[in-house]
């Protein structure tokens, strides 16, 4: 059921319910962050392998440290700065955070999401929220509560409808260490964002399979569609005997079946469309989605990161 009552999700929540929750960045599938019953439904629904741990949401800064050992100087003045917006940040847990939560990880990964509903959700509750991305495993984040509805309908009790996730992609995932930051999942803010704090920033390869830096699964947020990405021109002569959708960054190709992510060629425009194009592209009768990869700078850069795994075998 989609509905906008906060109040319904709250007593759900308060139940060890789980609830879909928009962010600025995708749904979130939400649950009692200190509850293992809670967090097991999220797997469960999600359909989630148990090691790949989950991000707690919180409502304010000084509410991290009741989660978490110690907060590093420059972890800290990221927070100030781009919280409440899309970054998360990996910290040492306190053992009032189940082993669940963070996969049997001793780390935890928090944000504070930037939407007034949610907001106003986790400052009512007397927990914080763990929420994957509200898709399941493996298939394309949602970016509405439709898109939600659409998989996991039938599923969770509640979505609560905020309207249409602003960002559009997944918060950049990161720790600290010194004076370095190591960044495990590219998203929301980019390298670029990051630059002003240090220049020592390392961008983690993902790995396949058994990840050390779980959720960097390669094969992820994929249509069901095959989708190859590379120079659109040469890719429609080679499958020109298939019926091919185009997911563009800003070139028209005049095709019936091409969604254009940003005629103006503006990162943030093409981050907020990507995931519902892919969507309504996969729903196209098409055999094929060719695609193309950004300028890698700013957003491009986790752009481009969703679409090498999107097609990835
Ligand atoms: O924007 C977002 O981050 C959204 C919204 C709902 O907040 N959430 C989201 O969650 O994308 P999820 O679970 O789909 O992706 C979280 C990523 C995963 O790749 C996970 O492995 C990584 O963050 N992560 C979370 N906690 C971690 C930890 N303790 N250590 C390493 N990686 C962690
Ligand atoms: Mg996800």
């Amino acid at each position: 059921m989609i509905g906008t009552e906060i109040e319904k999700a709250r007593e759900l929540l308060l139940q060890n319910e789980v609830v879909a929750i928009p962010t600025e960045t995708v749904y979130g599938l939400a649950g009692n962050a200190l509850s293992a019953v809670a967090v097991s439904k999220i797997f469960e629904a999600k359909n989630r392998p148990y090691f790949d741990p989950l991000i707690v949401h919180i409502s304010s800064v000084s509410e991290v440290s009741n989660y978490v050992e110690e907060i590093p100087e420059l972890a800290f003045n990221l927070m100030e700065h781009f919280w409440p917006g899309p970054l998360t940040v990996l910290l040492q847990k306190k053992s009032c955070i189940p082993d669940l939560t963070t996969s049997g990880l001793n780390e935890v990964g928090i944000r504070i999401p930037n939407h007034v509903t949610t907001l106003e959700l986790l400052k009512s509750l007397p927990f914080p929220l763990a929420a994957p991305s509200a898709n399941p495993f493996g298939y394309i984040s949602p970016t509405s509560a439709a898109h939600v509805e659409a998989q996991l309908g039938g599923k969770i009790p509640y979505i609560l409808n905020g309207g249409n996730c602003s960002v559009g992609i997944e918060s950049t995932v990161l720790r600290v260490q010194d004076n370095e930051i190591e960044i495990l999942r590219l998203g929301g803010i980019s390298v670029e964002d990051l630059q002003r704090f240090t220049s020592k920033i390392l961008i983690q390869q993902h790995s396949s399979s058994s990840p050390a830096a779980p959720g960097m699964l390669t094969n992820h947020y994929a249509p069901r569609k095959p989708i190859y990405v590379g120079n659109i021109r040469e890719m429609m002569h080679s499958f020109s005997s298939q019926k091919i959708g185009i997911l563009s960054f800003k070139e028209d190709f005049q095709m019936e079946s091409q969604r254009i992510l940003s005629m103006k060629g503006s990162f943030t425009e093409a981050a907020s469309n990507l995931f519902s194009y892919m969507r309504e592209l996969d729903q196209m009768n098409i055999d094929v989605i060719l695609a193309e990869f950004l300028p890698n700078e700013n957003l491009g850069r986790a752009i481009n990161d969703k679409l090498k795994r999107a097609s990835a075998k």
